[in-house]
């Protein structure tokens, strides 16, 4: 094991064949006091070589003549093997061309081997030493600062004073598009950039020189010769020399090409938004929590009664605004601030700065911050005051539509009901035609009829009188009779329908009239049909025929009757009543005749019979027309009745009972 070096002594490596020249060597060396301390010894090149390759010398004392070595070539070797491991050359000859090569090589000294004495070689190692330490410590900052140079991505260069370039770095040689950085030593910024800029650097570098002031981030745009653009960050200093005199300018200078056109392509998107949101006709803009406005698009600034949004920026709406109108604006602000909700589209109704009235749909949308927390509010409001007004004409239009058609469907009622009274009258203009020849038909029958049915009678109750032999004569002339009473009958129908058209009237008892008819058909009253009265008693006298009204009810009472074969009930009423509305009770042509108000006799007839088909109801009326079998009706009865009512200025309503039966109700005017 090799004894560690002691750090106070310096180690020399003696390399000689020569044992005598080693020997004195070593004697010089290794003297009392002395730092040096001979470590090793060498005979050849190979052993030196193997020793340095080992690292355990720090000074070399080297013969130039060895058995395997001589000459510059065994200094170069041994220099190759060990470059920063100081080598002293010890020579036999004075030559002074061979020391001056070996020196040139990198030898720290040559000594000529009579010539040296300890003092001599003591100094010589101490220098050789020192200077070595001093070259690595150089070598070693060179190489520091050469890595920075060689590295940095920035350009840096250093000019003399008349602006040329001594020294650059490799990415300023690669920016000039250079192999090697000495291409560019001695030449001008002239040189590789465009006139322009050439000429303002060079100016930069002479202020700098004259002023010694650095010129500190200047953005430059660069112009290359070549015609590449290139925008940089740009720092000169003045250079100065040991004794502080300034012998040129040093510069760093940064691409900053792509943060510029970053930034200019921000800038362009931000004119872009900006040109959107200005030739928005909306109004945009955007508050932060204190209602301070930071963003207007043109049309909000406008309404502000502005004309450029710096005038707006930072203000409130109690800038333009009146206090009350402003508070309320802000508290609505406010509201969907702290509510952190949008409110879209919300219809309200504005005044702007110059009192112009508008209908405005606003959009107000809470802006958040990452955090989620409220910075302020963006707002979007349209002018919806043509839209509003539109929907106001179509509402009035609709409601006038509306009642254009009410009017029309009640026209059109008007209409269909005058059509059906129209269609009323017609066919009652028909009927009266036709009952005016039917009754001078059946006057002329009767007429003729009558008298021959008159001598008949009379013949045959003159035969009645008579005794006769055969024992079925009287029964054929009862039956004679019976006929001839039934053709009475028929031609006395007649008569009364045909009759002429004239009253004998005076105030009468209705209710004496009624009880008097029902006692003329008692005889037809079956067993098992029972009547029953309810007739007012304080009726007014009413202006009658009291015969032909009598008729009206025997008829009515017999045809009762006849619908009750099997017995059932009977009811007659009669009443007063004032006139509420035209009802159902009146609906023929009468009428008319009846007013709203008017005080009114009502006789109400009930039956409990088989009641009318509906079908049939229509024909009831008609002369001529009835359901019973022959011998039984004429079916003149309802049209007896109906030509007296008419005389009489009355109505008839014949319906069926909802339960049974059959109703007939006669008005009389009071
Ligand atoms: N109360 C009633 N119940 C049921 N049917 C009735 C009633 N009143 C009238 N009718 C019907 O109306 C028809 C016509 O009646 P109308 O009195 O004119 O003639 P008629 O009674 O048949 O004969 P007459 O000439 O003898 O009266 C009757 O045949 C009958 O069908
Ligand atoms: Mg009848």
């Amino acid at each position: 094991m090799k004894s560690p070096p002691n750090p106070a002594q310096i180690r020399v490596l003696i390399v000689d064949d020569n044992a005598g020249d080693v020997f004195l060597l070593r004697e010089m060396v290794d003297c009392t006091k002395s730092r040096f301390r001979v470590s090793a010894e060498a005979g050849s090149m190979e052993e030196a070589l193997r020793i340095l390759a080992e690292r355990e010398v720090d000074v070399v004392l080297l013969d130039l003549q060895l058995p395997d070595s001589r000459g510059v070539d065994t200094f170069s070797r041994a220099h190759a093997a060990a470059p920063d491991v100081p080598i002293i050359v010890l020579s036999e000859s004075d030559d002074e061309e061979l020391a001056l090569q070996t020196v040139q090589l990198g030898a720290q000294e040559y000594l000529v081997k009579g010539r040296v004495d300890g003092h001599l070689l003591q100094r010589a190692l101490r220098y050789a030493v020192e200077r070595a330490r001093a070259e690595a410590q150089l070598a070693s900052e060179r190489d520091l600062l050469q890595t920075l140079l060689e590295n940095i991505p920035d350009r840096i260069y250093f000019k003399d004073r008349q602006s040329r370039f001594i020294r650059i770095n490799r990415a300023l040689t690669a920016l000039f598009g250079l192999k090697t950085a000495e291409e560019a030593y001695g030449k001008t910024d002239a040189d590789f950039y465009g006139h322009e800029h050439a000429g303002e650097a060079r100016q930069d570098e002479r202020r700098v020189m004259e002023t010694g002031e650095p010129l500190l981030g200047k953005v430059e745009f660069e112009n290359l010769a070549d015609g590449r653009k290139s925008w940089s960050l740009t720092t000169k200093l003045p250079l100065r020399d040991r004794k502080g005199s300034i012998i040129g300018t040093c510069g760093i200078s940064r691409e900053i090409s792509e943060m510029k056109e970053m930034e200019e392509q921000l800038e362009t998107e931000r004119n872009l938004l900006r040109a959107v949101i200005d030739n928005l006709p909306d109004l945009v803009f955007l508050k932060d929590v204190e209602g301070h406005y930071l963003l207007n698009n043109i049309a909000h600034v406008r309404w502000l009664g502005g004309s450029d949004p710096r005038e707006v920026r930072g203000r409130t709406v109690f800038d333009f605004f009146p206090d009350h109108l402003a508070a309320e604006f802000h508290r609505g602000d406010m509201e969907v601030a702290e509510a952190r909700q949008p409110l879209l589209n919300q219809e309200e109704h504005m005044v702007d700065a110059k009192g112009n009235h508008s209908w405005r749909l606003t959009s107000k949308i809470p802006w958040l911050d990452d955090n989620g927390n409220t910075v302020g509010l963006v707002c979007i409001s349209r002018d919806v005051t043509e839209q509003k007004r539109a929907e106001e004409h179509l509402k009035k239009a609709n409601a006038e539509l509306a009642a254009s058609r009410e009017e029309l469907l009640h026209a059109v009622r008007n209409l269909q009901q005058a059509h059906g009274e129209l269609r009323d009258v017609q066919l009652q203009l028909i009927e009266a035609e036709k009952m005016k020849s039917i009754g001078r038909l059946a006057a002329g029958v009767a007429h003729e009829v009558k008298n021959p049915l008159a001598i008949l009678k009379m013949g045959l109750e003159f035969l009645s009188t008579q005794k006769f032999t055969d024992e079925h004569t009287p029964e054929i002339l009862h039956e004679m009779g019976d006929a001839l009473t039934r053709a009475d009958k028929v031609i006395r129908g007649l008569l009364d329908f045909s009759a002429p058209k004239q009253l004998e009237v005076q105030r009468e008892s209705l209710n004496g009239i009624i009880e008097n008819a029902l006692h003329l058909v008692r005889g037809e009253m079956k067993n098992g049909v029972e009547v029953e009265l309810d007739l007012q008693s304080n009726l007014p006298h009413l202006k009658l025929d009291a015969g032909k009204i009598s008729q009206v009810f025997v008829n009515l009472f017999t045809n009762a009757l006849h619908a009750m074969e099997n017995g059932g009930l009977l009811a007659v009423r009669t009443f007063t009543k004032q006139l509420t509305g035209v009802g159902s009770n009146i609906s023929d042509s009468r009428a008319e005749s009846f007013r709203v108000g008017q005080h009114i006799v009502i006789a109400e007839i009930d039956d409990t019979g088989h009641g009318i088909p509906e079908d049939k109801l229509a024909k009831i009326f008609e002369p001529f027309f009835t359901t019973k079998p022959t011998g039984r009706g004429t079916g003149l009865g309802l049209s007896v009745v109906r030509t007296i009512v008419d005389l009489h200025g009355a109505t008839i309503d014949i319906r069926n009972l909802h339960e049974a039966g059959v109703r007939v109700t006669l008005m009389f005017q009071s």
